[in-house]
């Protein structure tokens, strides 16, 4: 489905290490990492382009190029296969080049995510924004998640969080909210607490990485003090938005994969590979 173009920029961080993922994350950024055939950071453009946000800015630390170059025309290949039926295969990423613009900026120090955002401003300026986190891989099929967020915030205009009732006992791995339901799925956020232990956690409902975010959140991250494991946390920020003004978090419809981690990648492996299959009439064996 697509939307009225409220929005259209939406930022990628992808200057994390990727720890969980080495050696492959050694010389590449693990956006680059690809579920069947088609890197992460892909779907989660793909999923901005269905949101009518085509703008988009990528923040990087090393491996820009491999990013960059994904992105971009690749003439001796393309060459190289032009009337053959392999030309298909390039079909959607040809689709996102024409359609989207694309932008990056460094982010010099790994200072956390809330720091890779402040270092997006120079890209977005005064205009709320998207932010996807590729290694989250969301699918559904109706409405991607970032047009369920974009539909909630043309309604009440304020920053909106992804969020999914996670496992109790895995809320010390997400920043988690406090709020209450104001409509079906739609809360109202009033604390948040990064990665918090089992017993201190005030729900189980866990943010995940997608976020729409006015521009106020830029000079909020600036009077953030670093916060858990040293590093300047966006939640940090969204919960000084929540106290001065207002945000939001809603329960998507959908499936999330923690592409970060190995387990969430093979299982997205699996997922997208069966349903490859099943579209295509196999079975797998
Ligand atoms: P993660 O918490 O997944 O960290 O970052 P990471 O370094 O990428 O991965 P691990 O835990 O070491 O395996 C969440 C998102 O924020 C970005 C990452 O690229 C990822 O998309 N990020 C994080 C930055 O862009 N800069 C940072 O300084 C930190």
């Amino acid at each position: 489905m697509s939307h009225p173009s409220t929005i259209k920029k939406c930022i990628f961080p992808a200057a994390g290490y990727g720890t969980r993922f080495l050696p492959a994350t050694k010389a590449m950024p693990k956006e680059m990492l690809p579920v069947v055939d088609k890197p992460l950071i892909q779907y989660g453009v793909e999923e901005a382009m269905a949101a009518g946000m085509t703008d988009i800015g990528i923040i990087t630390g090393r491996g820009k190029r491999a990013v960059a170059d994904h992105f971009d025309i690749s003439y001796e290949l393309e060459h190289q296969i032009s009337g053959t039926p392999k030309e298909d295969l390039l079909k959607d990423i040809r689709r996102v080049i024409d359609e989207c613009t694309f932008s990056y900026t460094r982010q010099i120090e790994m200072l956390g995510l809330g720091h890779a955002i402040l270092t997006a401003q120079t890209l977005v300026g005064e205009q709320p924004f998207g932010v996807i986190l590729a290694d989250d891989l969301c699918i559904d099929d109706n409405d991607g998640v970032m047009s369920q967020l974009l539909r909630i915030y043309v309604k009440y205009r304020c920053s909106v969080v992804a969020i999914e009732e996670v496992d109790p006992n895995e809320v010390d791995k997400y920043g988690v909210i406090d709020g209450k339901e104001i409509e079906a799925g739609v809360f109202k956020v009033d604390g948040m607490v990064e990665k918090p232990a089992v017993d201190d956690a005030p729900s189980h409902l866990a943010i995940i990485g997608r976020y729409i975010l006015t521009p106020e959140i830029f000079d909020i991250l600036r009077r953030t003090p670093p916060g858990k494991n040293g590093e300047l946390q966006i939640t940090d920020a969204l919960q000084v938005q929540a106290r001065e003004n207002m945000v939001l978090a809603c329960r998507f419809d959908g499936r999330r994969f923690d592409c970060g981690s190995v387990d969430g990648f093979v299982e997205a492996t699996n997922f997208f590979y069966d349903r490859r299959r099943a579209a295509a009439g196999e079975v797998r064996p």
